[in-house]
């Protein structure tokens, strides 16, 4: 029987719960009172007082399903949105914690319980990694790699050590933090773009699709308050990150995220209002994915306060209208049509996030709202950006200055992210520095 996402998400709460858990609600996408961050872009950020020892709960043990956003700062995946099947700017996480209760034997087990037993997962596809600081400076996290050892079923062979990048997770240039085990599945050779290759050898965080990260158990033991300076934590505590669409998409059996019951449905609209056949979606699925992606993120950013404007968050919410809008001119959908793309991520989301329902109306508006102004500078944005680029190719430059990407923003409301995807099309790239330094300037 193959779980819907809603299921899979309440049985992820529910084998937590079993477990001494208390369910907390999502947070919202804008964190509160925290500088460091533009969005909650974790589950872990609604309590990073509670690790660094200056807020409490009333329990040790948390589950919940967390609203995310990862398009600025420390973790942003913008660029991989909409080229892969994986990545995307609002996604939800799953997460468990213990809050000095208890760490990694527990983590890990029941981890493994989890994947293995309750949904069934195949353990030979089933990989972990561990930690091992390349600069030796971190201890290396040999007791997580003995747990992984002792789990009934597990192929030592599919434990590897990595270093800072993958496995000591940080949750912005200061804050809680820790060494990391990460659990990947292997989609199996067919889902390597790269066979053949000569040379290519397929490897978890490798350079190929083969291996895709589904959960990440953070054991947060340090704050970090520069770049230089990580002090002890009083107490240790676990920190776990699942990426919902991932794990939905594996256990619906379906090629990718884009194709679970969570986003399909959206992408069945963007093809019935471009009025494309099912082949032609396939040879488009960047800017249905894209789309899809976007006015998502978008619908949850609206439900949230976070409507569009020209500075921080706000500026992020008006980039993601713009670039779905962009986008969906290459499926030659010129008039707004994004409210329906948001009723159905209403329909999907509304039991589980009741705030999308109850913003309705707003969120209509405000993307509806938000095209209309974008097309009024849109063809002339285009036609600018073309000659820029036909001025470029003439005096053989490859870089937009940063200056004149800004004025297109000011002037035509081009956010940066869009002119980027256009220049990048062709060849070119643009000095983001410049951009942001004439913004700060401006
Ligand atoms: N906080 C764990 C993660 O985001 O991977």
């Amino acid at each position: 029987m193959v779980l819907t996402g809603a299921e899979i998400r309440q049985s992820f709460i529910d084998f937590f719960v079993a477990r001494g858990h208390t369910y907390v609600p999502s947070a919202s996408l804008v964190p509160g009172g925290d500088s460091t961050l533009l969005f909650t872009n974790a589950g872990m950020v609604q309590f990073k007082d509670v690790f660094l020892g200056t807020d409490t709960r009333p329990y040790t043990r948390a589950v919940n399903a967390q609203k995310c956003m990862r398009v600025s700062g420390k973790h942003n995946d913008l660029d991989q949105v909409g080229r892969d099947n994986t990545h995307h700017t609002f996604f939800e996480m799953l997460g468990n914690w213990s809050f000095g209760d208890y760490y990694k034997k527990e983590a890990i087990s029941w981890s493994w319980e989890l994947l293995t037993q309750v949904w069934g997962l195949d353990k030979n596809r089933i990989w972990a990694t561990t930690f091992k600081d390349e600069l030796g400076q971190i201890p290396e996290d040999s007791e997580a790699a003995q747990v992984w050892l002792s789990q009934p079923g597990f192929d030592p062979n599919h434990l590897i050590t990595s270093g800072r990048k993958d496995n000591f997770w940080e949750m912005a240039e200061t804050g809680p933090c820790g060494p990391c085990t990460e659990i990947h599945w292997d989609l199996g050779p067919e889902a390597c773009e790269k066979q053949g290759e000569p040379g290519h050898v397929c490897t978890v965080n490798g350079d190929c699709g083969r291996f895709t990260e589904i959960w990440n158990n953070v054991f947060i033991q340090y704050n970090r308050l520069s770049p230089t300076e990580l002090v002890p934590l009083p107490k240790r505590h676990v920190d776990t990150g699942m990426g919902f669409e991932r794990i939905v998409a594996i256990l619906q059996g379906v090629r990718g995220n884009y194709d679970t019951d969570l986003l399909a449905p959206l992408l069945d609209v963007v093809q019935t209002l471009a009025g494309q056949t099912r082949e032609q979606r396939e040879q488009n699925l960047t800017p249905y994915r894209v789309i899809a992606d976007h006015v998502r993120a978008a619908t949850f950013l609206i439900a949230d306060g976070v409507v569009p404007g020209n500075l921080g968050r706000n500026y992020v919410c008006r980039m993601i209208i713009r670039r779905a809008a962009r986008f969906a001119r290459k499926l030659g959908l010129t008039e707004p049509f994004m409210a329906h793309v948001a009723a159905k991520v209403i329909e999907i989301y509304a039991e589980a996030y009741p705030e999308v329902k109850q913003s309705e109306t707003l969120i209509f508006d405000t993307l509806t709202r938000e095209e209309q102004r974008f097309a009024e500078t849109l063809d002339t944005g285009f036609a600018e950006l073309n000659r820029l680029m036909d001025a470029m190719r003439a005096e053989g430059q490859t870089v937009l200055d940063g200056k004149t990407a800004f004025n297109l923003y000011a002037t035509l409301g081009f956010p940066l992210e869009i002119t980027r995807d256009i220049l990048t099309e062709e060849g070119f790239s643009v000095d983001e520095a410049g951009f942001y330094q004439s913004m700060e300037e401006h």
